[in-house]
C-alpha cells in the first residue's frame, strides 16, 4: 500500500474523524452476485424477455405487475444463495471498531451487509432491499418482508394463484410491490434515506467508495459533497470509473484497482493496528 495512503488511515483511525463507506454492485461480485452494468450485469443479460432495464420502472410494473415480480422473486434467489464475503466482513469489524464514527450508504438490494452484521441504524439502503415489499398504492407506507414460500424462485417461474395471493398487501388487499427504488422514481427520505445520507456526507472526513459505477444521483452527491470539502477520498474498484477520477483530481484521494474482497481487510487491519 502507497505510504502516503497508510499514514493517512493511522491518522485518521487515531483521529476523531467520521467514515462514510458507500458501496455498490462491485463488493458483492464476490459473493457471485451479478453487478449491473459488468459483461454478465443484470442490465446486460435481463430478463428472457424484456429489455433488461425497463424492468426495474414503475411504468413497467404498472404494465406487467406479475412479470417485474417474477423477475425480483429470481433475484431474490440468487441473493438468497449468496454468502457474504471478507469484503462484507470487514466493513461489520469497522462499524464496530469506530462506532458512532461509522456509516455505511448502499445502492445494494441483496441484504448481505445486514447478513454479515452491520447493523440497520447504520446502514443505510438507499436503493431498498429485495427481501422486502411494500403496498403499491401506498395505503400505509409500511416496509414488510417477503413471505418466506415466495422468497426464492427459478428464473421465469409460473406463480400460482397462492402466490398471487401472497402478493397482496395484507392491510387492504391491493397488489404489493418489491420494496426497491426504480429507474423512473425519487430518492425519499421515508423509504431511502435520502436526507440522511446527505447529512452524513457533510460530516464525513474519510469516504471510501467500494464497487461502484457511479451511474446513479445519490452516490454522486455524496461524493462531490466530500471533495468539494476536501475531505479524503479512497476508490477501490476493479476498473477506473467515475469515482476514481474524482478521487485521483481530490486533494486527498486515492484509486485503489483491486477487488475489494482483498483490500478492505487489509484496510481494516491498518486501522485496527493503529488503535492498539
Ligand atoms: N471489487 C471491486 N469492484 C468491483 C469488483 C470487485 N471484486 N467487481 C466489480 N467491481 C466494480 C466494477 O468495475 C463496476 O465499476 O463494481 C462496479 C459495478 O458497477 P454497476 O454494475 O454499475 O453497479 P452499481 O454501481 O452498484 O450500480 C448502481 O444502478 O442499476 C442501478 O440500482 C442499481 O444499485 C444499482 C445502481
Amino acid at each position: 500500500m502507497d505510504r502516503h495512503l497508510e499514514k493517512i488511515l493511522q491518522d485518521f483511525a487515531k483521529g476523531s474523524g467520521r467514515l462514510t463507506i458507500l458501496t455498490g454492485a462491485g463488493i458483492s461480485a464476490e459473493s457471485n452476485i451479478p453487478t449491473f452494468r459488468g459483461p454478465e450485469g443484470y442490465w446486460t443479460i435481463g430478463s428472457n424477455e424484456y429489455q433488461p432495464q425497463e424492468m426495474a420502472t414503475y411504468r413497467m410494473f404498472r404494465q406487467k405487475p406479475e412479470e417485474v415480480w417474477k423477475w425480483y422473486l429470481y433475484r431474490i434467489n440468487v441473493c438468497k444463495k449468496a454468502q457474504p464475503n471478507p469484503g462484507h466482513h470487514a466493513l461489520v469489524e469497522m462499524e464496530t471498531l469506530f462506532k458512532d464514527r461509522f456509516t455505511l450508504i448502499t445502492q445494494n438490494v441483496d441484504n448481505l451487509h445486514l447478513r454479515a452484521g452491520n447493523s440497520f441504524v447504520k446502514t443505510f439502503q438507499i436503493h431498498g432491499n429485495v427481501f422486502f415489499m411494500r403496498c403499491a398504492d401506498e395505503c400505509k407506507r409500511k416496509i414488510f418482508p417477503i413471505p418466506k414460500n415466495l422468497a426464492g424462485r427459478e428464473k421465469n417461474e409460473t406463480l400460482t394463484e397462492t402466490d398471487r395471493q401472497l402478493l397482496m398487501c395484507p392491510y387492504c388487499g391491493s397488489l404489493t410491490r418489491p420494496h426497491v427504488l426504480w429507474f423512473d422514481e425519487m430518492y425519499n427520505e421515508h423509504y431511502y434515506r435520502y436526507h440522511s445520507a446527505l447529512k452524513v456526507a457533510e460530516e464525513t472526513n474519510l469516504l471510501v467508495v467500494v464497487g461502484t459505477s457511479g451511474a446513479t444521483s445519490l452516490p454522486n452527491q455524496v461524493v462531490w459533497d466530500v471533495k468539494n470539502r476536501n475531505g479524503i477520498i479512497i476508490d477501490i474498484n476493479i476498473e477506473k470509473n467515475p469515482f476514481s477520477n474524482i478521487a485521483l483530481n481530490s486533494r486527498q484521494g486515492f484509486f485503489i484497482k483491486q477487488p475489494s474482497g482483498e483490500i478492505l481487510p487489509d484496510i481494516l487491519q491498518r486501522f485496527k493496528a493503529a488503535i492498539k
